[in-house]
């Protein structure tokens, strides 16, 4: 990524391995560890929160709700600049980080789980982020559970009912919300492959991922996808995006 010289770049989520199941040290381990790495990055990194940065979710055993780190509150005081979502301005163009995880408590059982959803406060504040924009100004939004994917699709058919942790629930709330801006890039995670999709002039493009369960020990997964990350090049109408795949050590995955 450094030799390709890019001027920011934009971790989509599923920083750390699984906070979702650690206690509090263990967290703080983890993420330190990502925070290490990022320092060999020449460019400014801005960091989206996927499910595996919440902390403790799967674990009441090991960490209580009330406890400060609990949830989404490390990823808020260790990379997130005190929040979960919020946007920013680069040689013109205006970049939404969204939070995408909305937590739950598990129905008649112990702990708690997610769902993809942007919700209503997060809808307010994003009317508000971008009633200053210009129509022209190009917007790219960013999350990390998807709006779209054929993947979740391809893997278990059309019929049976999306994964509420797969998919956003008010993604087309969200996508109308854009409608009056240039929305031109959404860039997505959590399914961890390449896929590219364009409706109404707006490119949703899943944009891979460097590591994940789906490379054990070879440098594709069992569909033929690759680890990578892609490159995004921001036009005044439009993104194209290069999907730059890295190859991976297989000793560097759990089996
Ligand atoms: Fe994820």
């Amino acid at each position: 990524m450094n030799a390709l010289k890019p001027d920011i770049a934009i971790s989509g989520g599923d920083l750390v391995e699984d906070a979702l199941i650690l206690n509090t040290e263990e967290a703080h381990e983890q993420y330190d560890l990502y925070i290490e790495l990022c320092k060999s990055f020449d460019m400014p990194v801005y960091d989206i929160m996927g499910n595996h940065e919440m902390v403790g979710l799967y674990a009441p055993d090991k960490i209580s709700p009330d406890h400060p780190d609990w949830g989404k509150e490390l990823f808020k005081k260790k990379v997130g600049g005190g929040k979960t979502y919020r946007s920013f301005n680069h040689k013109g163009a205006h970049f939404v980080l969204l939070d995408s995880l909305n937590i739950r408590k598990k129905e008649n059982e112990v702990g708690h789980t997610y769902i993809g959803l942007i919700g209503e406060e997060q809808m307010a504040w994003l009317k508000n982020d971008l009633a200053g924009l210009t129509p022209e100004t190009p917007v790219i939004a960013v999350s990390h559970v998807p709006c779209i994917t054929w993947w979740w699709v391809s893997r278990f058919g059309p019929f049976e009912p999306h994964g509420p942790r797969i998919i956003l629930h008010d993604g087309n709330e969200l996508i109308n919300l854009f409608k009056p801006y240039n929305l031109i890039g959404f860039l997505q995670g959590h399914v961890h492959i390449d896929e590219i999709y364009i409706y109404n002039n707006i490119k949703f493009v899943s944009s891979g991922a460097i590591m994940g369960v789906h490379w054990t020990d070879t440098n594709k997964d069992d569909e033929g996808n690759e680890p990578g990350f892609n490159l995004v090049h921001v036009f005044d109408d439009r993104i194209e995006t290069e999907y730059i795949c890295i190859g991976c050590d297989p000793s560097l995955y759990r089996k």
